[in-house]
């Protein structure tokens, strides 16, 4: 399968690399020149807990160097959807399947808007990975990735990814409610990114002191309060118990939140805390713990992006 990669970041990468060792033909698309050139010039080095991979595929900054693929996925920052979903335009051909794997909310309604509904596939992911420097991505937590169609119709494509997925060793299930999905991922996202964002510590410490726990189950109570109120049938009934069973799998990660300000990047807080405490305001649910969490880290980008 012929597939472009948008957002080639420690995500993007990992999935890029994974795919390409499977013998996919994968291409990296991304603005970071430093990163393209490496990749191009030495190949993606995916370095693991027992060894260090080389994988040789194409990278570009370029959409025009690709030419039409059958399936895109889509990997940047939420807030760079927009801008996405105009390059994805130029890779489509007739049956181009759109996946987006990012953290947040809305990120599938903007690409719809732009390439179709119909193209679009709505996943989440629980593999983790780091940014080491360009052209190298050290492997993270190895958790379930799920997807499914964002129009609700049959997408003959869905079972072909899972199964290229799947031999790439990226565990994949075929998912019948996508918004279930996405927003349990965002509860998740809600109880760990911002905290470990603020505090500096990797996932696994999250639920080690009896401070950050409780941080963690009044911002994910909040999360859950706002998706009830907005009747999304969440999947499961201890998102408290979520969390930690994600921070857990994932225990030395650095959330990608935390890697955006170490790496004094924009973050993803307007589309994961900051959306709570949106959908909060519509729906009359009080949401203070996220508030406060938005506030902080919007204070700690000023400091940076300013
Ligand atoms: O954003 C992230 O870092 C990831 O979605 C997660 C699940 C929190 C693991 O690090």
């Amino acid at each position: 399968m012929k597939i472009a990669i948008i957002g080639a970041g420690a995500m993007g990468s990992l999935f890029g690399g994974r795919l390409a060792q499977a013998g996919e033909d994968v291409w990296l698309l991304d603005v970071w020149e430093e990163h393209v050139a490496a990749i191009q010039a030495h190949g993606l080095t995916l370095v693991d807990t027992t060894a260090e991979t080389s994988i040789r595929l194409n990278a570009t900054t370029q959409a025009d160097d690709i030419g039409p693929v059958d399936l895109v996925i889509i990997f940047v920052k939420s807030y760079a959807t927009p801008d996405a979903a105009q390059t994805a335009a130029a890779l489509l051909g007739p049956a181009t399947t759109v996946l987006t794997l990012q953290n947040g909310l809305g990120n599938a309604e903007t690409l719809a808007k732009v390439l179709g509904a119909e193209r679009v596939v709505v996943g989440t992911t629980a593999m983790g990975a780091t940014l080491l420097g360009p052209g190298r991505i050290k492997c993270g937590g190895q958790g379930p990735t799920h997807i499914g169609s964002f129009s609700g119709g049959a997408n003959p494509r869905l079972h072909d990814i899972a199964t290229i997925f799947a031999r790439a060793g990226i565990h994949t299930v075929v998912d019948s409610n996508v918004t279930a999905l996405v927003w349990s991922k965002l509860i998740i996202n809600v109880g760990i990114n911002a905290i470990t964002a603020l505090t500096g510590i990797p996932n696994g410490q999250v639920m080690a002191s009896a401070e950050t726990r409780e941080l963690v189950r009044l911002a994910v109570a909040e999360a859950v309060a706002v998706a009830r109120a907005s009747g999304i049938p969440l999947p499961h009934t201890n998102y408290f118990d979520q969390v930690a069973t994600v921070a857990q799998a994932t225990r030395d990660n650095r959330s990608s939140m935390l890697q955006d300000v170490t790496n004094r990047r924009r973050t993803e807080i307007d589309a994961i805390n900051g959306a709570i405490v949106a959908a909060g305001k519509r729906l009359g649910v009080p949401t203070p713990v996220n508030e406060t969490l938005t506030l902080l880290i919007k204070t700690l980008e000023q400091t940076y992006l300013s």
